[in-house]
């Protein structure tokens, strides 16, 4: 039988309360068809308190092996000096992106059926979001001078390069083709316009060779409110970075929360080893006690499997997760329960 070799890092907070459970979920949906092997990692806010080592060259070297990667969130207390200025989030979770060139940032979004969207007629939600995952505002191209005077100047440059544009706006046109053949690029061309023009004429570019797809155009602003309006509009949206991170954070609150929302950070050529991650944080409000969804995390398994070519039990999965999300009653359920509701679908005893 294939053997998954999935190196798994819980991280911090709800990480490793929903990452239990989506390995759990795996591990049942998987039965015969292949057997699951996974190596923890302590990498997190709290080894980096521990060991002063956010995420080493050895540590990269030692991930870099594996198949595959499950990440549950990082990010630890927001009041500790030591961890200001997002040092976890950009020295692990940006670093794992940038070096295993992650530049498919994954992000669907669906409404299931009987989930409560806090929109009145959401309608057929059910797109997908492709952030661009390794250039944009995110590389930590800035700097600051004068600080802390009255003449302080801080920049922060966007890098977008015809390189990475142009391969994620394939992917996406590719993606598109497969589903309603219907993309749409979100930018801000008309503040931001050199990027902005290196978007459009990418996206220009490639729909000469998709000639199936329908493509139209919105600036970030309005998209916004089209997500609210209309969101059954929507097929796949192709964007920037930080317009990405910020799209899919509404996305999952009107399908239903963000404790519903999955991704995964794909290297699609297979060079490095893809990660997948619920779209939430490490959620410290709620942290310890049993309150998180595991949902997204084992969402996230869904595209995990999909990435591997298991189609068959990603399905499994979905088909479990859609279930227990149709017959959720107003009792609130604890991580555990929701987990286990989950895995007893799926055969687990
Ligand atoms: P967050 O996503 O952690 O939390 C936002 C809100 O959503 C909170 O009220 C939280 O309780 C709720 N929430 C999140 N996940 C939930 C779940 N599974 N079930 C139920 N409710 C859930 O975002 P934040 O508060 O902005 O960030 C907290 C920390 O996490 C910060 O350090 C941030 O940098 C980090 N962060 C990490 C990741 C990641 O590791 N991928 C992503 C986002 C934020
Ligand atoms: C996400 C998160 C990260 C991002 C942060 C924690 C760096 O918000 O995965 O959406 O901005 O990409
Ligand atoms: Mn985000």
């Amino acid at each position: 039988t294939r053997t998954i070799d999935l190196a798994l890092i819980p991280g911090d907070g709800i990480g490793p309360e929903v990452t239990e459970q989506a390995v759990a979920v795996l591990r049942a949906a998987l039965g015969a068809d292949a057997d699951l092997r996974t190596t923890e990692y302590p990498y997190s806010a709290r080894h980096y308190l521990e060991t002063g080592v956010i995420l080493g060259d050895d540590d990269l070297a030692a991930l870099a092996k594996h198949e595959v990667m499950l990440l549950g969130a990082v990010g630890g207390d927001p009041r500790d000096p030591k961890l200001a200025g997002g040092i976890i989030e950009r020295g692990l979770l940006l670093k794992l992106r940038f070096a295993f060139d992650h530049y498919v940032n994954l992000r669907p979004t669906k409404l299931f059926p009987n989930v409560t969207s806090p929109l009145a007629n959401p309608g057929d939600v059910d797109f997908v979001v492709v952030r661009e995952g390794t250039e944009g505002p995110y590389v930590g191209n800035g700097g600051s001078i004068r600080v802390g005077t009255p003449a302080e100047v801080a920049n922060e440059v966007s890098v977008n390069t015809a390189y990475g544009v142009e391969r994620v706006v394939k992917y996406a046109f590719d993606l598109a083709e497969k589903r309603r053949k219907k993309l749409t690029l979100v930018h801000k061309t008309n503040v931001l316009v050199y990027a902005g023009s290196l978007w459009a004429r990418a996206v220009e570019r490639e729909a000469a060779n998709h000639p199936s797809v329908a493509w139209d155009y919105l600036h970030v602003d309005a998209a916004t409110i089209f997500l609210v309006t209309d969101p059954a509009r929507f097929d796949v949206i192709v964007t920037d970075n930080l317009f990405g991170d910020i799209l899919t954070d509404l996305a999952g609150a009107i399908s239903g929360g963000i404790g519903l929302a999955a991704s995964g950070n794909i290297n699609p050529d297979g060079a490095f080893p893809s990660m997948f991650e619920p779209v939430h944080g490490s959620a410290p409000d709620i942290a310890g006690q049993r309150k998180a969804d595991p949902t997204a995390a084992i969402l996230s398994t869904v595209l995990l499997l999909d990435h591997l070519g298991l189609a068959d039990a990603a399905r499994r999965i979905e088909a479990a997760v859609t279930a227990d999300l149709a017959e959720r009653g107003p009792t609130a359920r604890s991580t555990d329960e929701i987990g286990s509701a989950i895995s007893r679908r799926l055969g687990a005893d």
